[in-house]
């Protein structure tokens, strides 16, 4: 496995593999790996012949008030999970490259960046979408792998993807789950032992919805209360926001029917975590 930090490198290791006719499976990350992220090295491993990770902490798309300054930070250990699953390339830009100081185009998704955690985080799927695409220009893959464990972040991506005729196939992989059913996320770590208790509450709301949906529930603003309340009777958690919207444009329904995406938000001490589900009527 080899470590690559320069652009041009990186897009002539590219060229070589299409050269090849061999198909390149690109992973972008933060770092900070954990069973999630390796999920997602898993399929791609399996399905391309040639498998790029990248770990790069985008400063562009934390808020000011965010937690970028206390991001994880562990290459070395990223570095050597990578090299188990049995990545070809980890690509490893550094800040100054990606955006040096007369940086001045953002890529923005209009419409699906507003909504969700968009109100919430004002910048941040334009940060996401102009970082992905500088790293899909320059690794040039075949298909990119995101998990569904940021439904938003990769409805966005495979949007501007086709709206910007990227030659890439965007994959979704399915969120992974500790075995109380807390979904993965470098965040969790933030979490107190308490808080770390009451985080499987965002799971068992969204299992509730779910519950509610199959008993014949068709009412969103209903599920939706009965959702909070529950939220509500931990101490540490302070719901941000809860919505069902359609999973094609992320629009609000009032209704539930076809295939919906149950989204949340929920600050539990000073960790902001998100879930979702996806559920077929
Ligand atoms: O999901 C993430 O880790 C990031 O948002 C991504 C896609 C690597 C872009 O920085």
């Amino acid at each position: 496995m080899r470590i690559i930090r320069s652009k041009k490198e990186m897009s002539a290791i590219s060229r070589q593999i299409r050269r090849q006719e061999k198909t390149l499976g690109f992973v972008p990350t933060m770092g900070a790996l954990h069973q999630g992220h390796l999920s997602l090295i898993q399929r791609a491993r399996e399905e391309t012949d040639f498998l790029v990770v990248s770990i790069f902490l985008n400063p562009i798309q934390f808020g000011p008030e965010e937690d970028f300054k206390r991001y994880p930070r562990v290459f070395k250990r990223d570095a050597r999970l990578c090299r188990r699953e049995g990545a070809d390339v980890v690509f490893y830009p550094k800040a100054d490259d990606m955006y040096p100081a007369d940086f001045k185009t953002s890529v923005s998704v209009s419409e699906l960046s507003q909504v969700l955690c968009g109100r919430f985080r004002p910048g941040h799927f334009q940060g996401v979408a102009t970082v992905v695409a500088k790293l899909f220009n320059i690794v040039s893959p075949d298909i990119a792998y995101f998990g569904q464990k940021d439904a938003q972040q990769a409805i966005i991506i495979k949007k501007m993807a086709w709206d910007l005729n990227m030659p890439v196939k965007i994959k979704f992989v399915s969120t992974v789950r500790q075995n109380d059913g807390l979904a993965l996320s470098s965040r969790n770590i933030y979490l107190k032992p308490k808080e770390r208790k009451d985080a499987t509450v965002l799971y068992q709301a969204l299992n509730l919805a779910r519950h509610l949906i199959k008993q014949g529930n068709v009412s969103a603003r209903d599920i939706v209360r009965r959702m909070k309340q529950l939220i509500n009777k931990k101490k540490t958690a302070v719901v941000q926001y809860i919505s069902i919207v359609d999973l094609k444009d992320l629009r609000p329904v009032d209704k539930i029917k076809g295939k919906v995406l149950i989204a949340l938000a929920v600050w539990v001490g000073k960790t902001r975590l998100i879930d979702n589900i996806i559920v077929n009527v």
